[in-house]
């Protein structure tokens, strides 16, 4: 069932209630729509409380409520001002058996990246970790990440920043100077069987409502990009559509396919097994990038990807 708080904004979204007719629509007491009412003012949610009854004014920008309410998708919503990574609290979330949760934080101290280099996150990012338990073997997990980015993608292009993927998951911008700036970076962490997913955590960072001055090098930001956005509206745009795509694995793919950089272009992509160069030309199931090397096709399943200029 739908939470109790939920129901009481979307009751007064539409015009004032009384407080005794809210009472009786949800069925609880006028002491527990009294306690909704403040708590919700708490998350900073404008709420009147005139003669007329209760009346929503207007929504966070930000929050674990805000991105909760009208959201289209069943994901709960844990929110921290500051955390040191939400990937660790999503971890921690996965060791008490949760499931379909979203940690979302203002600002971290302690972000990670992928190849355990640090990911920096001020205050004004969307810094966001959703905790999966799909029944999926671990091989393909790999499509979870490619589907973060997708959401992110197709969320930035809905927010006017031409943004496309770089395999197999970092969110770049054209510099205008033929180089790319990194808007997004993408950190998937799982515990699993052989045969069997236990937990998948999907860390995503977008470089939202913050100055690409005070980001690495070679990052960008929606703020540097188009100006500063709704960054409650644009995380539930992520997590509609990642949650779209988690539910038809078969559709990532070709979704991806339809938002890439790479297909097409020289890459280098440095892999375990070692350097691989050559013109990357499709990608297949679950993120596997195919390359066309002098020596042949080869494809790969992990690694970090450069893209080349053309020769
Ligand atoms: C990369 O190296 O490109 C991946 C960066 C992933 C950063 C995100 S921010 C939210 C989540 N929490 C973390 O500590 N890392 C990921």
């Amino acid at each position: 069932m739908q939470k109790t708080r939920h129901r009481v904004l979307d009751a007064i979204a539409d015009g004032p209630v009384p407080g005794p007719a809210l009472a009786d629509r949800l069925d609880v007491s006028r002491a527990a729509v009294w306690k909704h009412i403040e708590a919700l003012r708490d998350a900073g949610f404008s709420i009147d409380g005139g003669d007329d009854g209760y009346e929503l004014v207007s929504i966070p920008e930000f929050g674990g409520e805000a991105v909760e309410f009208g959201l289209d998708a069943p994901f709960e919503v844990e929110y921290h001002d500051t955390i040191p990574s939400t990937n660790d609290r999503a971890r921690e979330l996965a060791d008490e058996g949760r499931e379909d949760v979203v940690v979302l934080a203002d600002e971290q101290t302690g972000g990670r990246g992928r190849l355990d280099r640090a990911w920096t996150a001020p205050s004004g990012g969307i810094w966001l970790s959703i905790l999966l338990r799909p029944t999926v073997p671990p091989a393909d997990a790999p499509a979870f990440t490619l589907a973060a980015a997708v959401a992110t993608t197709r969320a930035a292009r809905e927010a006017g920043v031409d943004a496309a993927i770089k395999w197999p998951n970092d969110v770049l911008v054209a510099d205008g100077d033929g180089g790319q700036r990194k808007l997004t970076g993408i950190l998937t962490e799982m515990e699993g069987e052989a045969d069997r997913v236990s937990w998948v955590v999907v860390g995503i960072g977008i470089n939202a409502n913050v100055d690409a001055a005070d980001l690495v090098d070679g990052a960008t930001s929606l703020r540097a990009e188009n100006g500063d956005v709704n960054r409650r509206v644009f995380t539930q745009r992520v997590l509609e559509e990642f949650h779209e795509l988690r539910s038809n694995l078969d559709s990532v793919v070709p979704a991806w396919r339809d938002l890439a950089d790479t297909l097409g272009r020289r890459v280098r992509v440095d892999t375990p097994g070692g350097e691989v160069v050559g013109e990357a030309v499709d990608i297949e199931f679950p993120g596997t990038l195919v390359v066309e090397t002098d020596d042949g096709t080869v494809r790969v399943s992990a690694g970090d990807c450069e893209h080349l200029r053309p020769v």
